[in-house]
């Protein structure tokens, strides 16, 4: 009941975009804190990548919640960008406080340009499908060789920027998600929307560079494997 009534209202609809938007900004800051072991080095990203796969059942668990979480973000974002592209304009002139820009209205494309990015990402890292010579390699302990996988993928310049031009759209996306979000929980109003557009805008930039340091260090040459490796 109360389901049914959530995501029939577009209120609700709202809500839930916000609140599956906000788990997966906490998934993307855990993984950027992970991805971070690349740049201590080879034993801390291996450790860190076999201790995740040494617990299967959290890992499926977060697979699948990850996977409905973004089934359902983009399936209600996209009715509701429908719904407001049918209704008149001037219906939102007054209760919005966050004003339209670029990344407000274009939304629905970086979100599914973001789509193409995280299959394309899966495949790459996760099943060693673009790259499977990088993939299965083993480092000397006989666990999968995270380290590696990511320092060949990256030295290979177009991966390099495609994964960085691919964060970029992220932090587009998230410039205008995040203060939306804030929105929808009440937390922005006209008083503090300048505060809120730089919270988002910051929280997006860390995002960017956060992710984007990894390739691009590699590809720079700046991270790289010890001579014969
Ligand atoms: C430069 C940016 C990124 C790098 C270097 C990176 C790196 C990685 C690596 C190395 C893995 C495999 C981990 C392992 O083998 O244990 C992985 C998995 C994954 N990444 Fe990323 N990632 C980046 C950005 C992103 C972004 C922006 C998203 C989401 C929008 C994302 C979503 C995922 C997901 C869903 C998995 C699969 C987790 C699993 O099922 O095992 N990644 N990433």
């Amino acid at each position: 009941m109360i389901a049914k009534r959530l995501f029939q209202s577009s209120i609700g609809r709202k809500t839930v975009v916000a609140v599956t938007g906000s788990l997966l900004v906490l998934f993307l800051i855990a993984h950027m804190l992970g991805n971070w072991n690349t740049l201590i080095g080879e034993e801390a990203m291996n450790h860190y990548a076999h201790t995740l796969q040494s617990m299967p059942g959290i890992v499926w668990t977060a697979r699948i919640g990850l996977l409905l979480l973004l089934i359902v973000h983009m399936a209600l974002a996209i009715s509701l960008n429908i719904e407001n592209r049918m209704a008149r304009p001037q219906k939102y002139a007054f209760t919005d406080t966050v004003k339209a820009t670029l990344a407000s209205r274009t939304m629905v494309l970086s979100g599914l340009v973001l789509l193409f990015f995280i299959v394309f990402h899966i495949l790459h890292f996760t099943a060693g499908v673009i790259d499977p010579e990088t993939f299965h390699i083993q480092d000397a302990k006989g666990r999968h060789d995270a380290y590696r996988m990511v320092i060949y993928g990256f030295m290979n310049p177009y991966f390099s920027a495609f994964y960085i031009v691919a964060m970029l759209i992220l932090a587009f996306h998230l410039s205008h998600g995040i203060q939306s979000v804030l929105q929808t929980f009440g937390i922005a109003n006209r008083q503090n929307m300048e505060t809120v557009r730089k919270i988002s805008i910051g929280l997006a930039t860390l995002l960017f560079v956060g992710f984007s340091i990894v390739p691009l260090l590699i590809v720079l040459n700046i991270i790289s494997l010890p001579a014969g490796g």
